[in-house]
């Protein structure tokens, strides 16, 4: 079986600190290594970001890139399995890029596929990729990875962002703090997993006490399509909305990074500060994906 990037878990600290280290490499300098690959992505889930900067990053090293991103222009409208469809994109492309909704497909579409599998979201579970641009955007802001404080704010509960970050970090002695709604907090097996590892969390519900020593803050949205009852959703939708007097007393070096997608959560008052981080955040992906589709079609080689 090839070797995949399906969950966070996949790498161990040592590739995840390489990765990091190669995100700076091609940030610099990169050439089209990868002439004659073919990269698929293939999005069974909306996405600007990810799809579009995996894309990137294949062409810039070189890759062709087919795919797809919207799975009802395929046959899976006809009732072609996944299973089938993994098959059939692993006889024409040398890597796959895979989002689903549903939680557990990438590591199924690994164990089938001959080609290595980066998941770019599986449903509430993990969003590996987003982790290591995460990853990439502390150490660029930070100087450092170890010993930082990451404030997590939101939806801690289906947020596949912060469910791979968390377990990332914890290779790194970070101490966290969780803010979320009672309907949205962390899951007690991520809060288990931290116990386990003798990492300190506290938990809160108050956005505006709970942010001024955080190195990190990383505000998630609260999601929609997560929800089955929308009434759920009305009720905690616009629960936390950070805006620029809120960030007075945070520290100096504090960055503010978010998965994006916003809506609501930060204010468009906060862009201009020099604290968002966010848009650059989101610029790192490309490096950061480059670096992830070179150690795997290298690792596969
Ligand atoms: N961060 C992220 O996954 O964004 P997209 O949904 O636009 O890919």
């Amino acid at each position: 079986m090839p070797k995949s990037l399906v969950s966070i878990h996949d790498f161990s600290k040592d590739e995840l600190l390489y990765i990091v280290k190669q995100a700076a490499a091609f940030e610099k300098d990169h050439r089209p290594v990868f002439k004659g690959k073919v990269v698929a992505t293939i999005f069974f889930e909306p996405s600007t970001r990810t799809r579009l900067s995996f894309e990137t990053a294949a062409n810039r090293l070189g890759a062709r890139v087919v795919g797809f991103s919207d799975a009802d222009n395929t046959s899976v409208s006809k009732g072609e399995t996944l299973k089938d469809t993994i098959m059939m994109i692993s006889n024409y492309a040398d890597l796959i890029v895979m989002r689903h909704p549903k939680e557990g497909s990438a590591r199924y579409a690994a164990e089938i596929s001959r080609v290595p599998i980066i998941n770019a979201g599986d449903g509430a579970n993990q969003h590996p990729s987003q982790t290591l641009l995460d990853m990439y955007s502390i150490q660029k802001t930070q100087g450092r990875l170890d010993n930082l404080t990451i404030t997590m704010v939101g939806d801690l509960k289906y947020g596949r962002t912060v469910h791979s970050l968390l377990q990332a970090m914890s290779h790194f002695n970070t101490r966290f703090k969780f803010i979320a709604p009672p309907e949205l907090r962390m899951p007690e097996e991520y809060k288990h997993y931290l116990s386990e590892r003798g990492l300190s969390f506290t938990e809160h519900t108050e956005l505006a006490e709970n942010i001024n020593d955080a190195d990190i803050l990383y505000m998630t949205r609260v999601q929609r399509e997560r929800f089955s009852d929308p009434i759920e959703y009305e009720k905690v939708k616009n629960v936390y909305v950070l805006k620029n007097s809120l960030l007075k007393d945070t520290k100096p070096n504090m960055k503010i990074l978010h998965p994006l997608p916003r809506v609501n959560e930060i204010s468009a008052d906060v862009d201009d500060n020099p604290k968002a981080y966010y848009f650059e955040q989101a610029r790192n992906g490309v490096f950061a994906r480059m670096a992830i589709i070179h150690y795997l079609l290298d690792t596969n080689r």
